[in-house]
């Protein structure tokens, strides 16, 4: 029985009630089949959905005998007439769930071997057999919303930059070492042996280029590569929605991208975010949630307490405040209510990012008094300190105060760790929130105490804030103390969502002696700089506009608005933790001939 395939007439997902008496020609994989001793039930299956198809054994014996030799994941072609289900066969969970079709004809246009795990939506299988199977794990209707989910995406943002006179420009996948940080992955040269591409961790250098070829207005879904050691949302080949501007302040290059995020949450998500997006400073960010990515879902604040921390009695407090740091604070609403199993947990996992303990106490009543209970509590003598440090951390009856102390870079990751922890066991976090936020004046330094030099937070290439400049001291031959460094701001911003870095960009330098002093700080010499950039260099002499951008990632933001918890769940063919591809088994062996050709041999660690 040949069914015309090619004559299908809808999706798996389509027919309704107001579909009966249609005919129609359904193609897809058959998802179950079920023979109940006459009928045989098939629920076939493409992206559109599923649609019950039903064998009768009576009117079409020649069909309903294939029917009986179906089994899942073959693929069928049917073609028959839509029929109502009957009120007690209606399954108000399928959308198609009013309907069956009665197949007068059936073409088993592919067999299908045993799979090695079943075609469903809650899968429990581990990841590596899933990413070996990728074709098969990609048939479950979660992974196809979700690369739906990313294609409208990536539609909505072209477009948007499109209707807004962006020009999507192409820039090399071999080209050379890009500043952003992580290592390359490099690509030999057949022709010139010894010499390698390096793959773009970003198109940076290339957007700033076609700024100063007059494409002001640029924008590209880019494909990035960076060998870093990998986490749930990082991968070592990812895609960003890569923007440049020339003649703008970050104001401008922020209202575009809230105003195309705003697009793509209302399209794809159907939520109308408030813009503009709330801004944030970075040193107000890290006061208040001890990271430059804070999650805005739920409200905890920590809470500098050193006064009071002062006048305890508390050794671990007084030595930290003696050595110039600070005590600082969170209040987990209700935590009264945590066990000592749950804290001393908190404290085991605490010492494990690096901090000495968790010193806490409980709010609470006793005969109409506020007390404290529990923890450090006795250190906090007499009603007048207990009352002082309530009012400094905004505590009340109930409620747990989970404190750190020491060095301020040291007590805002601890208590960052802390705020995120407790918040999601303690289900604070309320669903289906979206909390987006600007962090804006990043310093263009940071330190590094290893190697006790300065290097860029965001890029070498981003410009300081004008007020900060003189700062950089242009035109002294020595360089500016590590204190006035670590002062100066750059004109950077980074976009948040649900505390998840999505984005970061910054206004570029455009003066080509402003770019040499930031290389010099950063222990770049000419030479080296020539080597590295000197076309950047060179081409910023021949009349750079001021010009400025940023990067999303598309797989964090797939990610984050299809509700998966990793971002190899948004892409067809992620690479597993181990940065290995387990279906193609890349990266894999070559032969000796393909070495020969490219001048190089293996040196093979014993
Ligand atoms: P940055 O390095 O901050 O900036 O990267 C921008 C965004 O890219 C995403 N991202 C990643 N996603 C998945 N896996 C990775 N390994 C990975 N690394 C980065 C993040 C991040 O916020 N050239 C600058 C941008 C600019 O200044 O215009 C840049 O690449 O979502």
């Amino acid at each position: 029985m040949a069914v015309p395939y090619e004559e299908r007439t809808c999706d798996c997902g389509a027919l309704r009630a107001a579909d009966v008496g249609k005919s129609v020609v359904l193609c897809g994989w058959v998802s179950v089949a079920r023979d109940h001793g006459g009928m045989v039930f098939v629920d076939l299956r493409d992206r559109g959905g599923i649609t019950q198809v039903k064998f009768n054994p009576d009117t079409d014996p020649k069909a309903h005998e294939v029917a009986r030799s179906l089994r899942s994941e073959d693929v069928i072609a049917v073609r028959g007439e839509v029929a109502p289900r009957g009120p007690k066969n209606v399954n108000p969970k399928m959308p198609t769930g009013e309907i069956e079709v009665n197949v007068r004809e059936i073409d088993v246009l592919g067999r299908a071997e045993t799979p090695p795990f079943e075609i469903v939506d809650d899968l429990q299988t581990n990841e590596d057999t899933r990413l070996q199977y990728r074709y098969l794990d990609l048939r479950r209707a979660p992974m196809q919303r979700a690369i739906i989910t990313r294609h409208r995406i990536t539609k909505t943002i072209r477009d948007y930059f499109d209707r807004h006179g962006f020009l999507d420009i192409e820039t090399p996948m071999l080209t050379k070492s890009t500043p952003e940080g992580a290592r390359d992955y490099l690509v030999p040269s057949r022709l010139q042996h010894g010499r390698f591409f390096a793959l773009p961790q970003s198109p940076q250098i290339f957007k700033q280029l076609l700024m100063i070829s007059g494409f002001d207005r640029y924008m590209q879904i880019a494909r990035c590569f960076r060998d870093e050691d990998l986490r749930a949302d990082r991968q070592p080949e990812f895609t960003q929605i890569d923007v440049e501007m020339a003649f703008v302040q970050r104001e401008n290059v922020m209202h575009h991208v809230e105003q195309c995020m705003a697009d793509v949450m209302r399209t794809v998500v159907g939520v109308d975010i408030p813009l503009p997006i709330p801004r944030i400073a970075y040193d107000d960010a890290m006061r208040d949630y001890g990271i430059d990515r804070p999650d805005l879902r739920y409200d905890i604040k920590i809470r500098d307490v050193s006064a009071v921390a002062a006048r305890t009695e508390f050794n671990i407090f007084r030595e930290a405040l003696a050595a110039g740091g600070c005590v600082r604070c969170i209040v987990v609403p209700k935590g009264g209510e945590m066990t000592r199993k749950e804290t001393d947990g908190l404290t085991e996992e605490i010492k494990g990012i690096g901090a000495g303990g968790l010193p806490l106490v409980k709010v609470a009543n006793e005969g109409g008094k506020t007390v404290l209970l529990t923890g450090i509590a006795k250190f906090f003598a007499g009603d007048a300190i207990i009352g002082d440090l309530l009012s400094a951390c905004g505590a009340a009856v109930g409620d747990l105060i989970l404190f750190a102390a020491g060095a301020a870079d040291d007590v805002c990751k601890h208590l960052a760790w802390l705020r995120e922890t407790v918040a999601r066991r303690r289900n604070l976090i309320p669903a289906n929130r979206y909390a987006w936020c600007w962090v804006v004046d990043f310093p263009l330094f940071g330190w590094d105490e290893e190697t006790k030099s300065v290097f860029s937070m965001h890029h070498p290439f981003t410009s300081p804030k004008d007020e900060d400049l003189p700062l950089l001291q242009l035109g002294r031959e020595e360089l500016p103390s590590r204190d006035e460094l670590l002062r100066v701001r750059a004109k950077a911003y980074d976009i948040v969502l649900n505390g998840t870095e999505l984005g970061g960009g910054s206004i570029r330098i455009h003066r080509a002696d402003v770019q040499s002093r930031v290389f010099s700080i950063l222990g770049i010499t000419p030479e080296q700089a020539k080597v590295k950039f000197g076309f950047l260099l060179q081409a910023l002499s021949y009349g750079a506009p001021p010009h400025g951008g940023i990067a999303l990632g598309l797989d964090r933001t797939a990610m984050l608005l299809s509700g998966a918890s990793s971002i190899r769940d948004v892409l067809a063919f992620p690479k597993n933790a181990r940065a290995v591809c387990p279906m193609t088994e890349a990266p894999s062996d070559v032969s000796d001939a393909q070495l020969r050709e490219l001048g190089l041999s293996i040196i093979r660690q014993k």
